[in-house]
């Protein structure tokens, strides 16, 4: 499987930064033939960047959509609109949405079901806080985060779908899983969609680890054997820092 580089911009970049960010990223790639697969998670305004970027091979990702189709719903953004961008990718059930804007595994399977509706495909993404790891719950906590948000998502609905652990102690705070504690996840991961579904949606679903994933880590990371690739945040607001884990994952493919 291609290893995947997600960034993951948050709350970050003006329309020109974008667009900087954007066509310096094309720049590079120009003549580069990638087996690795770039995605970025951009706010909504700079959705419409997808049009000139895909050709290069940069999909973008909207970071959150409405759980409802159309209508009365101030402020919000359909998975419709974010489709009709040419954005390929939406990031859902985020650990920040999760806590900030109170998007429970309910909602984000409703989100999830209307991204795929409208053609997008979610970046799933489920992750223990630390004090559920301290108790040695975390693979519960990320097992009942799958069945809610995957409830009623077939299996050929699957194959549009990337998931994303991310523990949320390792989010922001510079702390990394270890390459281990990442792998032992992603293997229970892929073992709990065995059980959810077969054999082959577990082997094909891709698994990207997120957390204070930077160039200085992620060559461990990205070698795990059930590691496809990383969410990235901070180190994806700075063109240097991707392409640095653009080449790393490079290496790994
Ligand atoms: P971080 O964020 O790389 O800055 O820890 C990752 C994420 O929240 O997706």
């Amino acid at each position: 499987m291609n290893t995947i580089v997600a960034g993951n911009w948050k709350m970050n970049m003006t329309l020109p930064e974008g667009r900087d960010f954007i066509s310096g990223l094309q720049e590079y790639l120009q003549g580069k033939n990638l087996k690795s697969q770039l995605i970025l998670g951009v706010p909504f305004i700079h959705l419409p960047l997808s049009l000139g970027a895909s050709e290069a091979g940069i999909y973008l990702a909207a970071q959150n959509c409405s759980e409802h189709s159309s209508g009365a719903y101030t402020g919000e953004t359909s998975a419709q609109m974010v489709q009709s961008t040419g954005a390929e990718y939406v990031i859902l059930g985020h650990s920040e949405r999760r806590q900030y804007f109170g998007d429970t595994d309910e909602v984000i399977n409703q989100k999830i079901k209307e991204a795929l509706q409208q053609g997008l495909k979610p970046i799933f993404c489920v992750g223990e806080v630390l004090e559920e790891r301290q108790q040695g719950r975390q693979e519960k906590v990320v097992h009942t985060q799958l069945e809610r948000g995957l409830a009623a998502i077939s299996p050929a609905q699957m194959e549009q779908i990337i998931i994303a652990y991310e523990p949320v102690w390792a989010i922001g705070t510079g702390e990394t899983a270890t390459p281990q504690q990442a792998e032992t996840m992603h293997w229970s991961i892929r073992k709990h969609l065995s059980e959810l579904y077969d054999l082959h949606v577990a082997e094909k679903t891709p698994i990207l680890y997120g957390g204070s994933v930077k160039p200085e880590n992620a060559r461990e990371i990205f070698g795990m054997p059930n590691v496809n690739g990383g969410l990235i945040g901070g180190a994806s607001l700075k063109l240097d820092s991707y392409i640095q884990l653009i080449e790393l994952a490079e290496e790994t493919v």
